[in-house]
């Protein structure tokens, strides 16, 4: 492999999480609000979305650079047209050991079969309830909680298990349904991670007063099913883990409003069109679509990688505070955008 790139706070560059679309089919309130994102919103335009050919050729390059795992995210991932095919292609890249995918599980049923056919390596779906009530005011679409857990099932069984499934916590939204989402999924394997709702982008009104903690997450959990802290996977695992005393299986949480974690933080985003960003709370990234289609080299291509990687000083969440965060005009880039 190539030289390692390491950034001015000596964090190496091991994941890249790749946009593949801007579009979703659900309006989270907190992510895509459907008075903002309406029928006639008008998304990315075909010719300014990165081509398979162009984010294999991205990968390959960030590969040389330290990455080993790729997370394809959207929007939702799975409205890409052939995105088996570009899974098929970043599966055979030798240095990304690992590939997964976030989505809102939706469109599994159908398409789980060819992810797994194509080399996908691992899945997480994002499930916020399974209050019906509470879930359809969360897709913003109306969308029932059956749909979501059917593609559950056709990921294990097309080989996918266990799974991760991701909640974001919202205070007064769905943290009363907390204790019942880890009820249904303890004992079935699949590792179910509450999120400290995020002051991502700029058009979700996020307020600190709807984040629940993690600590009381566990704590609420831990009531009803008692569990221990555990050690992490690896260094720089977003989750903290905690098992059930009764070994039936994990929960994680994900701390990062009230226990940053941006130490550890190995991680650089590319948007749908070509961006690069070196954090989640970034406001501009850095094109890479201009060069790629004028006709830049391997190695040119390869530099402005290392420059940007080696200049970065994001921390932003250690860095936030309750002023920054909910000031209007500190403008972030949105997570429709960037995936996570
Ligand atoms: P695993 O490899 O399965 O551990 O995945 P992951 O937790 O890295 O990725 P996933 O897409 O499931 O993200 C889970 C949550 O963590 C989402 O809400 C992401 O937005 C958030 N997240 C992931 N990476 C970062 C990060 O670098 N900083 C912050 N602040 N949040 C992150
Ligand atoms: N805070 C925390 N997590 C969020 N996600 C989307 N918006 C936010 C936010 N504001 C989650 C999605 C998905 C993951 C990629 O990020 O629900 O599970
Ligand atoms: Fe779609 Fe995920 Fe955003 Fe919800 S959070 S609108 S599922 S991209
Ligand atoms: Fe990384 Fe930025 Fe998240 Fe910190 S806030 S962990 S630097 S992406």
């Amino acid at each position: 492999m190539m030289n390692a790139a390491t950034d001015t706070l000596g964090r190496p560059l091991r994941d890249l999480r790749i946009s593949v679309t801007d579009r979703c089919n659900f309006r989270c309130p907190y992510c895509m609000p459907a008075e903002v994102f309406g029928e006639n919103y008008t998304f990315l335009p075909r010719a300014e979305i990165l081509t398979f050919e162009e984010i294999v050729r991205l990968t390959r390059l960030f590969v040389g650079l330290g990455v080993r795992k790729a997370r394809i995210t959207g929007g939702e991932p799975l409205l890409r047209r052939e995105l088996q095919a570009l899974i098929r292609r970043l599966a055979a890249i030798d240095g990304v050991e690992d590939l997964t995918l976030t989505t809102n599980g939706y469109l599994l049923p159908r398409a789980v079969g060819g992810l797994r056919e194509a080399g996908l390596h691992r899945i997480t779906v994002s499930l916020d309830s399974l209050d019906e009530d509470v879930f359809k005011l969360l897709n913003g679409r109306g969308y029932q909680v059956a749909q979501v857990l059917e593609g559950i099932r056709a990921a294990e069984a097309a080989g996918f298990a266990p799974l991760k499934i991701n909640a974001v916590v919202q205070r007064g939204v769905n943290d009363h349904t907390v204790v019942d989402l880890a009820r249904h999924f303890h004992g079935t394997g699949h590792i179910v991670r509450f999120i400290e709702y995020m002051d991502v982008g700029n058009r979700n009104g996020w307020r600190l007063d709807q984040v629940v903690p993690a600590a009381e997450i566990v704590q609420r959990i831990h009531e009803e099913m008692p569990v221990a802290a555990v050690a992490p996977n690896y260094p720089g695992e977003v989750a903290r883990r905690f098992r059930y005393l009764d070994g039936s299986g994990e929960i994680g949480v994900i701390a990062s409003v009230t226990q940053p974690f941006c130490g550890d933080c190995t991680r650089a985003r590319l948007s749908t069109d070509g961006k690069v960003y070196t954090c989640l709370f970034a406001g501009t990234g850095v094109d890479l679509r201009g060069p790629l289609r004028s006709g830049a080299s391997d190695g040119e291509l390869l530099a402005t990688v290392t420059e940007i990687w080696e200049g970065r000083e994001d921390r932003y969440s250690e860095l936030r505070t309750a002023e920054t965060a909910e000031m209007p005009s500190f403008s972030k880039v949105e997570m429709y955008q960037i995936g996570g």
